[in-house]
């Protein structure tokens, strides 16, 4: 019996892997620099947390989720997104009674019943940051840096920055009733007026042609920011401009899930057709109270791997990872292959990257996978090489030789 991978289940096998790892690295990094701290939740939630916290009105939960029941007869749910997960979290451990803003990254698989194409995927991988407890529009500002920051470190530079605010819970009662009112007067389908009734905002994110034209002249909530809304926009705009980047306001931006309040932001790229959304995120006033705790806002972002590796690809980025080995042992006798080992454990102790030849190969096959494995150096181990302390190490690229004493690889490898 043969078994394939799931439909729409993206893996990354060598030597591709090293690409993924690579990008996932440099997704990571500048949160490390800003102080942010890993947090490893659960990868499969209460389902209930998935239905209040990021709303029942949304695609993801109403029709993306993978749900299940376990043995005990509770529904559970493979994490669609991060934010969630991370605040019940939180919440669980009383990290908000602690030093605040509570700052995480994570970074791991989520699951999305899509269907699936090029950069769609029902297992993605997200590099995410939330920074918890805090309302400073400085954290947006840093937020949203950390993104840029990790995208020019990459060199990507074919993507914009797409933000609006969905305002406080004032400018979002007025905007829905005016939203409510537009709504009533053009023609929906039954499930959009459905949808419309739990949330009117989530139409506005219905990406069918038909419906972006019919929605042409909705209103659009920076019409009906209150003036803390807006003041409290403008210095997040402002922050921004400050830092050197760039951003497109983008009045229409109200992205998949329901916790969105404030500050929301896309980062889109160019060279993606459809699947162009390489991150979003947003600020999220009210979803920890929601979830049972106390009332602290948030800000995060969601970062799709494999997107900004498609991303990279796109633009022509040279992904070279730093995997190369170092050296290549082909052990000829079994004392030798016994030698070796102990040698190669050694030099990885010092932090070399190092291999050799497994089983009883002839030497013309050893060789020959020396050669593959990109190995800057090749030596050989025989018999005369452990008896005489001294080997040849082959500099791989020019074929120049020098003999090296055994006990001083490291030193010349390094
Ligand atoms: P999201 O916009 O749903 O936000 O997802 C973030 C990113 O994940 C997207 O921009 C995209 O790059 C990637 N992504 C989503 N679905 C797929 C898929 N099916 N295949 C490949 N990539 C995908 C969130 O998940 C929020 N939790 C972000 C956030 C954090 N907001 C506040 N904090």
């Amino acid at each position: 019996m043969k078994f394939q991978v799931p439909k729409g289940v993206k893996e990354y096998l060598p030597p591709e892997s090293a690409k993924f790892e690579l990008v996932r690295e440099k997704l990571i990094a500048p949160a490390r620099f800003a102080n942010y701290q890993l947090m490893e939740t659960a990868v499969f939630e209460d389902t209930g947390l998935f239905t209040s916290g990021v709303g029942e009105s949304t695609d993801v939960v109403s029709k993306e989720m993978y749900t299940f029941t376990d043995r005990a007869d509770r529904s559970l749910t493979l994490r669609p997104e991060g934010t969630a997960g991370v605040m019940r979290a939180v919440i669980e451990s009383g990290l908000d009674r602690g030093q605040l803003p509570v700052k995480v990254w994570y970074s791991g698989a989520f699951f999305r019943a899509e269907r699936p194409q090029a950069g769609r995927y029902r297992q993605f991988y997200q590099v995410g940051v939330e920074a918890i407890g805090g309302d400073d529009p400085l954290l947006d500002v840093e937020v949203i840096s950390l993104a840029v920051q990790a995208f020019k470190n990459l060199g990507l530079q074919d993507y914009e920055v797409h933000i609006n605010s969905l305002g406080d819970k004032p400018s979002r009662e007025s905007h829905r009733e005016a939203l409510v009112k537009f709504l009533k007067e053009i023609d929906l389908d039954d499930a959009t007026r459905e949808r419309a009734k739990i949330n009117p905002l989530r139409v506005l994110d219905d990406k069918r042609p038909e419906m972006i034209t019919a929605l042409k002249d909705a209103p659009v909530i920076l019409d009906y920011l209150t003036q803390e809304a807006k003041d409290r926009y403008l210095a997040v705009k402002n922050g921004l401009t400050n830092l050197g980047i760039k951003f497109i306001e983008n009045p229409k931006l109200v992205r998949g899930l329901d916790y969105y309040t404030h500050t929301t932001f896309e980062f889109v790229h160019h060279k993606l057709g459809a699947q162009s959304g390489i991150g979003g995120g947003g600020r999220y006033d009210g979803l920890m109270e929601k979830l049972g705790g106390q009332s602290l806002s948030g800000i995060g972002y969601g970062i799709g791997v494999d997107r900004v590796l498609l991303a990279c690809e796109a633009e022509g980025i040279e992904l070279s990872p730093a995997t190369q080995l170092s050296l290549y042992l082909v052990p000829l006798g079994e004392d030798a292959r016994k030698y070796a080992i102990e040698l190669l454990a050694n030099l990885r102790n010092q932090g070399i990257r190092c291999d050799m030849a497994f089983g009883e190969r002839g030497l013309k096959g050893a060789m020959k996978s020396g050669d593959k494995s990109g190995a800057k150096y090749l030596a050989v181990l025989g018999e005369d090489e452990i008896s005489s302390g001294q080997a040849e190490i082959k500099h791989m690229s020019d074929g120049v030789v020098t003999s090296v004493r055994l006990t001083e690889i490291s030193d010349f490898l390094k």
